[in-house]
C-alpha cells in the first residue's frame, strides 16, 4: 500500500461520498433518507469490487465480509458510520469506512489468506442528528436497541418506524441485525482524532485509550408568549431569556471541572417572530466526561440548576434524557496490536482518549474494541473545515493493514 495511490484513491473516495448530500454544498447526510440509500449503495459497489460479499442489515448498515481460511469463521470487524451531522465535514466517519475497505482489496490483491473472516461495517447511523438518539446502526448490531426509539419522531413529525418503512425495512426485524458475541473476534475503527492534541504531538496517527460517555437531554421550557411592546420586563415570562440562563449554567458548571464538557448544540424559540416574547424554547443539552460517576454528577446538578431557573421565572419545564452511553475503555491486548502496528511504520506510538463518541463505544458491549485516531487540521470537526494531509491518510491505512496482518499471525499462534 504505497502512500500516493493509496492516499489518493481514500481521499477520491471520500469526495465522492462528500457528493451524496441533502444540501449541497454543504454535507448532510442522515439516517433512512436517500442519500443514505445512495452511500450505502456506493459502498457495497466498493465492498464488491474489493472482493467482499455485501449486504444492508436490518437497521440499514452496510456489511461487507470476505471469509477467512474456511466460511464461517469468526471476524474481525473494522468499520465506522457513513451518516453525518449537518454542514459535516467529510472525514468524519467516512475515513474509516473508505480506509477498512482499501485494506480489504490490498490484501486479497496480496492474497493473504486469513485465519479468520474479515468485516467491513458502514454504520446507518451514529451522529443522532435525525432522532436526537445516536449509534442507532451499532446499537442494532450490538443487540442493545431499544425497540421504543422506534416510535420518536425527526423534525417533520415521521417516526423512525415510519421511516424504516419507507427505506425498505422492517421495524419489527431490527433484532435480526444483532451479532453474536462468538461471531466477533475484536472490533477495530479507524477514524480522525477530531481534536488537537495529535498535531499538537506532530503525529500523524495514535492510539485511543478509552472513548468518553455522554448523556443527552432535550429541554422544553414553557413560558407566555406576548407584545414585545406592551408587556413590561417585570411581567414577563420570557421562555429565550429563562434558556439564556440555563445554557450559562451549563457552560459554568462543565467549566469547573477538567475532562467534563457541556454543550448546547440545538434551539428552538417560538413562535420566532421578532416582535413577540417567546413563549416556547426547545434545546438539547449534550454532556460528556471520561469518567461516568463525573458525567452523572455534573448532569444531576445540571437538572438541578435548570429546574431552580425554570421556578424562579415562573417557566414551565419538561426534560428528559434522550441518550446515555458510558464511556467505553479500548482493550489493553488490541492497544498493543496497534501501538505494535503503529511503531512498525516507524511512528513513535502515543496514546490519547476520545472525547467523541464512536460505534466503538457501542460495540464494546460484545466485542473488545480498539481505535487508530487519525490527525486532523486544527482538531477542527463537525465543520466543513475539516481536514487531513493525503500522507497521514495513506499511513492510517497502513497502519490499520498492519494491525490485520498481525491479528492474523496472533489468531493463527492461538489456533495451532
Ligand atoms: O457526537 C459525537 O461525539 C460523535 O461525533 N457522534
Ligand atoms: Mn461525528
Ligand atoms: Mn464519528
Amino acid at each position: 500500500m504505497t502512500g500516493g495511490d493509496a492516499a489518493a484513491e481514500i481521499c477520491a473516495r471520500i469526495d465522492a461520498l462528500a457528493a451524496i448530500t441533502e444540501d449541497p454544498p454543504r454535507l448532510t447526510r442522515l439516517f433512512l433518507s436517500d442519500e443514505h440509500k445512495r452511500a450505502n449503495d456506493l459502498v457495497s459497489a466498493w465492498l464488491i469490487e474489493a472482493g467482499m460479499s455485501a449486504r444492508v442489515d436490518a437497521i440499514g448498515n452496510v456489511v461487507g465480509r470476505i471469509e477467512g481460511a474456511r466460511p464461517g469463521l469468526p471476524a474481525l470487524v473494522l468499520g465506522s458510520h457513513l451518516d453525518t451531522v449537518r454542514d459535516a465535514g467529510r472525514y468524519d466517519g467516512m475515513l474509516g469506512v473508505v480506509t477498512a475497505i482499501a485494506c480489504a482489496r490490498e490484501l486479497r490483491r496480496d492474497g493473504a489468506r486469513l485465519p479468520f473472516a474479515l468485516e467491513v461495517i458502514g454504520f446507518a447511523e451514529e451522529e443522532g442528528v435525525r432522532f436526537g438518539t445516536g449509534m442507532l446502526g451499532s446499537r442494532a448490531m450490538s443487540g442493545t436497541f431499544d425497540p421504543a426509539l422506534l416510535e420518536r419522531s425527526d423534525e417533520r413529525g415521521v417516526t423512525m418506524k415510519d421511516a424504516m418503512r419507507r427505506f425498505g425495512l422492517d421495524p419489527e426485524a431490527v433484532p435480526a441485525a444483532a451479532r453474536n458475541r462468538g461471531d466477533i473476534l475484536a472490533y477495530a475503527e479507524l477514524h480522525i482524532e477530531q481534536g488537537p492534541v495529535l498535531e499538537a504531538k506532530n503525529l500523524p496517527v495514535g492510539c485511543v485509550t478509552s472513548i468518553s460517555g455522554a448523556s443527552r437531554f432535550e429541554v422544553e421550557l414553557t413560558g407566555r408568549a406576548g407584545h414585545a411592546g406592551t408587556v413590561p420586563m417585570g411581567e414577563r415570562r420570557d421562555a429565550l431569556a429563562a434558556a439564556a440562563e440555563c445554557v450559562l449554567a451549563v457552560e459554568r458548571r462543565c467549566a469547573a471541572e477538567a475532562g467534563l464538557v457541556g454543550t448546547v448544540g440545538r434551539i428552538a424559540a417560538l413562535p420566532g417572530a421578532i416582535n413577540v416574547i417567546p413563549g416556547i424554547v426547545r434545546f438539547s443539552i449534550d454532556v460528556r466526561a471520561p469518567d461516568d460517576a463525573q458525567r452523572q454528577r455534573a448532569a444531576a446538578d445540571i437538572e438541578r440548576v435548570i429546574a431552580s431557573i425554570a421556578a424562579a421565572r415562573r417557566i414551565g419545564l419538561a426534560m428528559r434524557k434522550v441518550h446515555e452511553l458510558a464511556a467505553a475503555p479500548c482493550a489493553p491486548w488490541l492497544m498493543a496490536q496497534i501501538e505494535r502496528a503503529i511503531a512498525a511504520e516507524g511512528i513513535a506510538p502515543f496514546r490519547l482518549a476520545s472525547g467523541a463518541g464512536h460505534d466503538a463505544m457501542t460495540m464494546a458491549s460484545i466485542a473488545d474494541v480498539g481505535m487508530i485516531f487519525v490527525r486532523c487540521a486544527g482538531g477542527i470537526s463537525h465543520n466543513p473545515a475539516e481536514s487531513i494531509l493525503p500522507e497521514d491518510a495513506a499511513i492510517g491505512a497502513r497502519v490499520l493493514r498492519r494491525l490485520i496482518l498481525d491479528f492474523a499471525r496472533a489468531e493463527a499462534e492461538t489456533m495451532r
